[in-house]
């Protein structure tokens, strides 16, 4: 079990990371990575885009994912829509949840704004319900803006 010092710690070794990288690939593969090696019980990490009006799969850690997303579409699509963190301890008690690995439970979607400009989502799902309590789930938000902020879109 993390402590709110662990997780700060994590985000300035994730800073220091992606320190003097500005390319998007490169910053997304690596923050989808450093996630899944440092948090436990989590099944899927990654990112969606915003492209042409739909969310595209970037890069990510876990099975292979559905592809597309429509926006409003999915707790993804939902999210970014809304641009509203959706937390949802048990998938299976969402009915527009769309299932990419069977074995997730629960699920955490950040979206990404930058300037109010929707860029995607940060999607983390765990094969246990509950995953993401609150300072998990603060971590994980803290892991969105260290990228948005690393990164150069556009
Ligand atoms: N569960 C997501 C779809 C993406 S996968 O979890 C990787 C959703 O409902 O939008």
């Amino acid at each position: 079990m993390k402590t709110v010092s662990d997780y700060q710690l994590l985000l300035k070794e994730l800073s220091a990371l992606l320190e003097g990288e500005r390319d998007l690939i490169a910053n997304a593969a690596n923050v989808g990575a450093f996630v899944m090696e440092n948090i436990t019980q989590l099944n899927w990490v990654g990112f969606y885009f915003y492209k042409n009006n739909e969310l595209v799969v970037g890069p990510f850690q876990g099975k292979v994912a559905c592809t597309r997303i429509a926006i409003g579409r999915g707790v993804c699509g939902r999210a970014f829509k809304d641009n509203k963190v959706y937390n949802v301890p048990d998938v299976h008690a969402v009915s527009d949840h769309i299932a990419c690995d069977t074995a997730s439970e629960s699920e955490l979607v950040v979206p990404l704004y930058l300037n109010s400009v929707g860029i995607g989502v940060f999607d983390i799902d765990s094969p246990i319900k509950n995953r993401f309590d609150k300072d998990l789930q603060d971590f994980l938000e803290g892991v969105a803006n260290v990228f948005i902020s690393a990164t150069h879109f556009g």
